[in-house]
């Protein structure tokens, strides 16, 4: 039985208790003992992001200025930022059964906190790009240009630790 643990004073969660925890329970113990379920998750998790890269990159490509403009910014912008909101839901799934299933590659590892930092400045520059949208305005400002392509960089960041909490050893 999970029991968070007080350290040095403060009432802070030890991770690798949790992680130990987790990888302890009848769910996390179904899915590491069938062999497909943790490649069909990933599965699951890499269309989902190719999908996402493929969302935000239109919107990025719109709002820069750069082609696509048959379809008003707004429906355009209304479209993708929809299918982008979706696809966070699925890999918000799929990321936490892989966690579940294997908790001590992620809860322990700095990587997967700064890819969840990543997400978070992601999403707001996301929302931002969208309400920008909105306002439907002639040319694209040097402000417009520069946060769709951070956005785009934040997104391949995003990716970069996705694949690198594999490769970095956490304690
Ligand atoms: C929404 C919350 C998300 C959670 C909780 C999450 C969680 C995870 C977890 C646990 C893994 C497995 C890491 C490992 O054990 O090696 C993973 C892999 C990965 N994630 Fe996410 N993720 C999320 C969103 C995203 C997003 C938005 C992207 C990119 C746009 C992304 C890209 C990746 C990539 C590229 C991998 C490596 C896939 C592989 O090689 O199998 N993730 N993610």
């Amino acid at each position: 039985m999970y029991s968070p643990r007080a350290s040095g004073g403060n009432d802070i969660v030890d991770l690798h208790q949790f992680s130990d925890w987790l990888s302890s329970t009848a769910f996390s113990q179904r899915i590491q003992v069938t062999p497909w379920v943790i490649p069909a998750i990933q599965t699951a998790h890499i269309i989902s992001l190719a999908l996402l890269f493929a969302a935000a990159l239109m919107l990025a490509l719109r709002i820069a200025g750069r082609g696509l403009a048959t379809e008003p910014l707004h429906l355009l912008a209304a479209r993708f930022t929809r299918a982008i909101w979706i696809l966070l839901v699925l890999l918000l799934i799929s990321g936490l059964l892989l966690i579940t299933a294997e908790p001590g590659r992620t809860i322990t590892n700095p990587v997967f906190y700064a890819k969840m930092i990543m997400l978070v400045v992601a999403i707001a520059v996301t929302l931002w790009l969208s309400a920008v949208a909105k306002r439907q305005f002639e040319r694209p400002s040097g402000l417009h240009v520069f946060t769709a392509g951070a956005s785009m960089l934040l997104w391949a960041g995003i990716m970069f630790a996705g694949r690198f909490i594999a490769y970095f050893e956490s304690n």
